[in-house]
C-alpha cells in the first residue's frame, strides 16, 4: 500500500494518518485469537494489572521467544503496515518493538499524555525518525478508552519528561503543568475511534494519552513501532532488555499481504 502524495502531507502536518478497515474481519479474528492466547503466556514479556489482567504484552513478532506469534510476525511484514512506515521514515525500516495493551474491560487504566521519543531518546536512539503503527482489534470508543493524539503536536519537537509511576507501567510523560499549557494552546486532541482492524500511523513526537476503560470489552490494540535502520539506537551501559529495545536492526522485509490468515 502506497502512502499518496496527499496523504504524506498529512502526516507532516499532523503527524499521524488513520487507515479505516486495514485489516479485514477475518484477520482480525485470527489476531485476536493469538492474543487469547499469548495471554496464558508467563514470561517477562507479559505485563499484568496488580488485579492479574494483562496490560502488555511484548514482542510478538519474532519467530522464536515465548511470546512468538506466526500471524503477528506475518502482520508486521505486510505491504499495508510497512510500506508507510518505510515512506514517512525514508528506506528501511526494522521493529523497535511490538506491544499489545489489553486494556481489560472496567479496570484498564490510562496512560499518561507522552511522546514515544521521551523514552526512546534515552534508549540512544539519535533522531526522532521513529512512527508507530496501531492496530485496533476490536471497536475502539471513547469509553473503552480509546487513544487521544493531539494533531500536529510533533512540531512541539522532543518535549521534557518526568518519570511517571501512577500506573502499573512506568512510564515517562510530559509533567502536569507543561502539559495543561500546551492543550490551552493546541488543537483539541482527537479521538481515535473506529471498528476493529482499523490503524493509525502516528509521529514519535506526537503526543498522545488514552483513559481508563470504562466499557464491558476489553481494549486489544496492537503497536508496532518502527526505527529507520540508520537510527538504530547507540545502547547506554544498561540498556532495556530487547523486547523492548530491539536489538534485531535488519531492515525487515515486504512479505505476502494475505499471510495473517494463512498463518493461523
Ligand atoms: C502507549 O502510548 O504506549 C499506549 C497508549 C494506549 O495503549 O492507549
Ligand atoms: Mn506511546
Amino acid at each position: 500500500m502506497e502512502l499518496t502524495a496527499a496523504q504524506r502531507a498529512q502526516f507532516e502536518r499532523d503527524g499521524f494518518l488513520i487507515f479505516p478497515n486495514l485489516f479485514s474481519q477475518p484477520e482480525v479474528a485470527v489476531l485476536r485469537q493469538e492474543v487469547a492466547r499469548l495471554s496464558e503466556v508467563h514470561s517477562e514479556e507479559v505485563h499484568r494489572e496488580p488485579t492479574g489482567g494483562i496490560k502488555s504484552l511484548f514482542r510478538v513478532h519474532e519467530t522464536d521467544g515465548a511470546t512468538a506469534s506466526a500471524p503477528f510476525r506475518a502482520m508486521v511484514r505486510t505491504p499495508r503496515v510497512l510500506r508507510p512506515v518505510q515512506q514517512v521514515l525514508g528506506g528501511d525500516v526494522y521493529v523497535y518493538h511490538t506491544k499489545i495493551n489489553a486494556k481489560p474491560a472496567i479496570e484498564g487504566t490510562h496512560w499518561m499524555w507522552h511522546q514515544d521519543y521521551n523514552s526512546w531518546s534515552k534508549d540512544g536512539c539519535p533522531t526522532p525518525n521513529m512512527a508507530t503503527f496501531n492496530v485496533m482489534l476490536n471497536d475502539t470508543s471513547e469509553l473503552s478508552g480509546a487513544l487521544y493524539i493531539i494533531p500536529g503536536s510533533h512540531k512541539l519537537g522532543l518535549l521534557e519528561s518526568e518519570l511517571y509511576a501512577g500506573s502499573s507501567v512506568r512510564l515517562w510523560a510530559i509533567p502536569k503543568q507543561k502539559m495543561i499549557d500546551v492543550l490551552r494552546t493546541s488543537p483539541a486532541p482527537v479521538p481515535i475511534v473506529g471498528r476493529a482492524g482499523t490503524g493509525v500511523l502516528f509521529h514519535c513526537n506526537v503526543l498522545h494519552a488514552s483513559g481508563h476503560n470504562l466499557s464491558a470489552e476489553d481494549r486489544w490494540h496492537i503497536y508496532v513501532s518502527c526505527n529507520a535502520v540508520a537510527n538504530k539506537p547507540i545502547l547506554g551501559e544498561n540498556p532495556r532488555p530487547d523486547w523492548v529495545v530491539s536489538r534485531n536492526w535488519y531492515p525487515l522485509p515486504i512479505e505476502d499481504d494475505s499471510a495473517v490468515t494463512k498463518a493461523a
